[in-house]
């Protein structure tokens, strides 16, 4: 740590790098707002589209506006023969994350307008990415699972399609109903890492794609949205629900980080965090597996709150990732799917975040308080270098 702490803020810690209309997030009180309603209001009432529209466009749609958006975001609903061949030559054990991120920037290769930097343009390619993440991610599932590749349905909403291409059956109405507000509740959170990681590939003035593959890049990392996929490994290497207390004592004891708990921001419960739980605790019946995992979030989730409470650390709270794993196993998808779930709802943050960068941008370029060798020292040749 530099000596000579002025102007310097770790991790960036309590600064305000902008303004923003999109999200809120009250830490102290445990609240989200996406453009003014509370994440709960949007939950209960609303469908991903809706929100996505509120997101892009600063209102939610009249019914008008929403078919609109939805016939273009159904348009959109394809994959390019080549980009399917891409996908084809991918390796199997690859992370999805990296298949992600691979093929965004496949997709930029292959849109007609890449060039093309008017506002209306770039609306069309935020669509477009809106539309086709999804099926990148399903189309290589597909093909990881030696099974014929589902071709996407246009009669389903974003959320229904996703479940039906990754499994290749039709998903409940509650299953869909589940997701779709998981998605909801993922879709903008402030200036998360990777909402900054996009804003400031904006700020150089490259293009929507280049932001998108760098939010990518930020949220696979197990800090942020690569935790949820960790939550269910640690839960599911706990055998027995009398391993939990043990499992816990050790990490605090290693001083090991707990995945999906802790937040830069959240001083209480993510309210995310309370939702998902809620819906986990509807959507697991009837599932012995799923019932025994939940248990063990439940328990692990109280056990570590009341450890870091008798600690003095009031300030750990579960995260939106302890509870999304354990509602996305239950309703099936593979273990290293949780965090392409989690970008394809992000990625509709990052494109508003997008916009509202280039109306008023300026390049992102703060500084390193420099701490290296002395300035001005002599070059020596190699011999003489010890
Ligand atoms: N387990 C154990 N201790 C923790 C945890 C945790 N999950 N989170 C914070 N702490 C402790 C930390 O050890 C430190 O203690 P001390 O002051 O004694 O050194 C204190 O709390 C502050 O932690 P920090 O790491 O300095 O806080 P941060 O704001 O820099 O990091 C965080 C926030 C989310 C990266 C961190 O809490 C963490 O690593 N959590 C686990 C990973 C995780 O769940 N990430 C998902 C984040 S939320 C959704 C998303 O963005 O995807």
């Amino acid at each position: 740590m530099p000596k000579n702490k002025e102007n310097y803020f770790p991790g960036l810690e309590g600064v305000n790098v902008d303004t923003t209309r999109l999200s809120f997030v009250d830490g102290q009180q445990g609240k989200l707002y996406y453009c003014g309603y509370s994440i709960e209001d949007l939950a209960e009432n609303c469908i991903f589209g809706e929100v996505a529209y509120l997101l892009l466009h600063g209102e939610l749609p009249s019914k008008k506006e929403f078919d609109e958006f939805q016939s273009a975001l159904l348009a959109e609903r394809y994959l390019d023969p080549h980009l399917k061949s891409i996908i084809t030559l991918t390796p199997r054990d690859g992370h999805p994350m990296a298949v992600l991120q691979a093929l965004v920037a496949q997709l930029a290769m292959h849109d007609k307008e890449i060039a093309d930097r008017s506002l209306e343009a770039k609306r069309r390619k935020a669509i477009r990415i809106i539309a086709k993440l999804p099926l990148v991610v399903t189309y290589f599932e597909n093909l990881r699972q030696g099974m014929r590749t589902v071709e996407p349905r246009l009669d389903m909403g974003h959320a229904a399609n996703y479940l039906y291409q990754l499994t290749g059956k039709e998903p409940t109405e509650e299953a869909v109903n589940v997701f779709d507000t998981a998605l909801i509740l993922h879709m903008d959170h402030g200036c998360n890492n990777s909402t900054f990681t996009c804003r400031v590939v904006t700020s150089t003035e490259a293009d929507i794609y280049s932001a998108v593959v760098a939010g990518i890049g930020s949220l696979s990392g197990p800090l942020h949205g690569g935790a949820n996929e960790r939550v269910i490994h640690m839960l599911e290497s706990i055998e027995e629900l009398d391993e939990v207390e043990p499992f816990i004592d050790a990490k605090i004891q290693a001083k090991e980080k707990i995945m999906g708990f802790g937040h830069r921001v959240y001083k209480v419960m993510d309210p995310r965090a309370k939702i998902l739980r809620k819906l986990a605790a509807e959507f697991v019946v009837d599932d012995a597996e799923m019932d025994k995992c939940l248990k063990k979030a439940n328990l692990f989730y109280n056990l570590t709150e009341e450890r870091f409470r008798a600690k003095g650390k009031t300030d750990i709270w579960p995260n939106v990732d302890f509870f999304s794993g354990v509602l996305y196993k239950a309703l099936g998808l593979p273990r290293d799917f949780f965090t392409p779930v989690f970008a394809i709802s992000r990625v509709v943050g990052w494109l508003a975040h997008h916009f509202e960068q280039m109306e008023d941008n300026r390049i992102y370029r703060p500084r390193f308080m420099y701490e290296g060798a002395e300035l001005g020292r002599k070059f020596e040749n190699s011999d003489d270098r010890e």
